[in-house]
């Protein structure tokens, strides 16, 4: 217990200077340790959101449209207590995922990485919670996001949250400890940071997976006025059960190309012919390596009805965009959101996840390094930065 004392404190040390520095003077309430809830609002009120423990799970989240009346753009439930429950768990709305983010190609792999897990060095095998059965999505069965994470710091504006991933918890090498801290700044900037720090040498990819609608459903239920703009001339190739075969794709004369601005919804029925999303999927649930890391990339999205726009940067080398295509209209929306007579139906929201190259552990050729353990800490940032068109 002593030794894991200290490994927390060491990674405590290496958290954000916004929390370090959080004085405690906002704390509303006594109890917020116990509650599972957490409720922040940024300091000069253009932002506010909604936290459970379950997965660090953003719950709610409000913004100001071209009218300046706060809209909650996060897609979910009204009723907290449904987050706990498992068919929440297999939705993925709104939570921090890991220890491995997406799928890994039989839920195998070796340490150190080799194509397919075909090499020399130690094998793991990690729980087959997709494809009937075949691969592994977001961590295992119980993955990052159904699990009950602890509030290590909060304020009126930032929480943060931690989780002490077992040694050989659904078969993953070493202790993993974590942090996910969400920030809420002035002009309602958005930060998250999430921070892992390992005993033993381990795959990390952590993301958040957060599903947005930025019209709350008010003028459509569909995406036509979503316009996506970043700047990735490639995507990771897939086979029809999107694992990774190791190719990079031009996105050149396909429906994923969004280096020039365009409605992203507009764009849905364009993948069908080459099945993008896996066989018989119509939408987009693809991974795109952005160009020009150095610089810091930018992803940006805005509805043209509503009037909101998020800007998003990231030191993440790539991202997967998910539309929604496995909604099928039985989950309820929020009351804010026309619920809970209307229903969250397909094509009708967007999963935006900032990360690494999906399956680069099954593929050395995309020559990135998600090994991390004692000697490398894991650390992920973004800001959302959330903005009116004018
Ligand atoms: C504590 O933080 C609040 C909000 O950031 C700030 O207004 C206040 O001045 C701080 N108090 C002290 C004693 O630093
Ligand atoms: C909230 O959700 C929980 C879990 O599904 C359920 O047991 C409870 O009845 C719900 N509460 C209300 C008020 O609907
Ligand atoms: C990796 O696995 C895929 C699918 O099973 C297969 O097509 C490919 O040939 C394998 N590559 C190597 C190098 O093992
Ligand atoms: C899973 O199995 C079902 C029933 O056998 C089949 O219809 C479906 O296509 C399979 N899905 C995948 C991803 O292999
Ligand atoms: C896409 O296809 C669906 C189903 O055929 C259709 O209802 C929808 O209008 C099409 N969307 C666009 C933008 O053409
Ligand atoms: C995206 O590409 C355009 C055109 O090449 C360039 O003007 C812009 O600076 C790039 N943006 C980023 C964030 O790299």
């Amino acid at each position: 217990m002593m030794v894991i004392g200290k490994l927390l404190s060491l990674l405590i040390a290496g958290l954000p200077a916004i929390v370090v520095a959080a004085n405690g003077s906002g704390i509303a309430d006594a109890d917020v340790t116990t509650s599972n809830v957490v409720k922040l609002s940024a300091p000069d009120g253009s932002a506010r959101a909604t936290f459970v423990k379950t997965g660090a799970t953003l719950t709610h989240f409000w913004v100001k449209d071209k009218h300046g009346k706060f809209r909650d753009i996060a897609i979910g439930f009204d009723n907290l207590t449904e987050y706990e429950t498992a068919e929440s768990g297999t939705l993925y709305f709104g939570p921090i995922v890991g220890r491995y983010a997406n799928r890994i190609r039989n839920g195998k792999f070796t340490i150190p990485i080799s194509k397919n897990a075909s090499g020399s060095g130690k094998q793991f095998q990690v729980p087959k919670n997709t494809n009937n059965g075949s691969d592994t999505l977001h961590g295992g069965f119980d993955g990052y996001n159904t699990r009950t994470w602890e509030i290590l710091a909060r304020s009126t504006n930032s929480v943060t949250f931690t989780l002490v991933d077992p040694d050989g918890k659904e078969g993953f090498p070493g202790f993993v400890f974590n942090t996910a801290t969400y920030t809420l700044e002035h002009d309602s900037n958005f930060k998250i940071s999430l921070r892992a720090w390992a005993t033993e040498k381990t795959p990390i990819m952590l993301s958040g997976h957060h599903f947005w609608n930025l019209e709350a459903y008010q003028e459509s239920e569909d995406l036509l006025s979503h316009f996506v703009q970043f700047n990735s001339s490639r995507f990771v190739a897939t086979d029809g059960k999107l694992i990774p075969t190791g190719e990079l794709t031009s996105v050149e004369n396909t429906p994923l190309d969004f280096r020039k601005a365009k409605s992203i919804g507009g764009s849905i029925n364009d993948t069908a012919v080459a099945e993008y999303c896996g066989t018989g999927c119509v939408g987009f649930d693809n991974c795109w390596v952005y160009d020009n890391v150095e610089k810091t990339p930018i992803f940006s999205v805005w509805s043209t009805n509503s009037g909101i726009k998020l800007d998003i940067t990231t030191n993440q080398p790539a991202l997967q965009i998910y539309t929604c295509n496995g909604l099928d209209g039985t989950i309820p929306r929020k009351k804010e959101q026309g619920g809970p007579e209307a229903t969250y139906g397909k094509h009708s929201c967007l999963v935006i996840e900032q990360e690494s190259i999906i399956d680069a552990i099954n593929n050395p050729e995309f020559g990135v390094n998600q090994i991390f353990g004692p000697e490398r800490r894991y650390e992920w940032e973004a800001v959302y930065r959330f903005s009116r068109l004018t």
